[in-house]
């Protein structure tokens, strides 16, 4: 599954940037990142990554059978910029089907590292068989991400009412997106 792994990408700015799966040993960098995330966003993770404990915990129990975690890291010194989670169910009614999460630094937005990360893991969802991808997105807080999901052709799949609350207490709709993955990689 990670043959083609690290994968060179180029940001929008010129650097070079590697895409690879995460391992224990980036505990130290994966800390930082959560670390820099600010307050606002942190309070929306819906995995509470930024707790060094949680994070420990995690990384103790990588199992690429159920979580597929991709880190994008600078070359020049190996500071981790983006972070992507693929979720899959080994239960045999879902096992066609994964959910993707992705957070890119704030200081190394708008660079395209989203997009490449995303179209990374729509290929290696395809060549891990799997049909359909979904990604869901809070209204209101996660717009720039709907925007970059219907550029790599996501689409609308519902909304959950209400089914987030934000830090004050109000409401928000979560929407959900998906994305069918063509059975040959060339149909893409
Ligand atoms: C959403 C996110 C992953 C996009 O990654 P990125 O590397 O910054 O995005 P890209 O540079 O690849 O841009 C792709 C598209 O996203 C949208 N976008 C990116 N930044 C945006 C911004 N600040 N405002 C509005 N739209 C934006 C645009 O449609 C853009 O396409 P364009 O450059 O052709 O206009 C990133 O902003 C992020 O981590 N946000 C916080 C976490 C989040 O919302 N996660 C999504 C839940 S799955």
């Amino acid at each position: 599954m990670f043959k083609d792994y690290p994968k060179a990408i180029v940001t929008k700015d010129g650097e070079s940037v590697l895409l690879r799966p995460v391992k224990p040993e980036d505990e130290k960098a994966l800390n930082e990142f959560f670390s820099e995330i600010p307050d606002d966003e942190q309070w929306f993770l819906r995995e509470k990554l930024d707790d060094p404990e949680v994070l420990h915990d995690c990384l103790q129990k990588l199992n690429y059978r159920r979580t597929l975690p991709i880190v994008a890291v600078r070359e020049k010194d190996g500071k981790i910029i983006a972070n992507l989670r693929l979720h899959l169910s080994m239960a045999r009614c879902i096992e066609h089907v994964a959910h993707l999460r992705v957070m890119v630094h704030p200081d190394f937005r708008s660079l395209k590292i989203g997009s490449w990360m995303i179209l990374d893991c729509v290929k290696t969802a395809m060549d891990m068989g799997l049909e359909k991808l979904f990604a869901e997105f809070i209204a209101g807080v996660e717009d720039a991400a709907i925007g970059a999901a219907l550029k790599l052709d996501f689409r609308h799949e519902g909304v959950l009412k209400d089914y987030i609350k934000d830090k004050h207490g109000g409401y928000r709709d979560l929407i959900i997106m998906s994305r069918d993955l063509q059975s040959k990689w060339s149909d893409f």
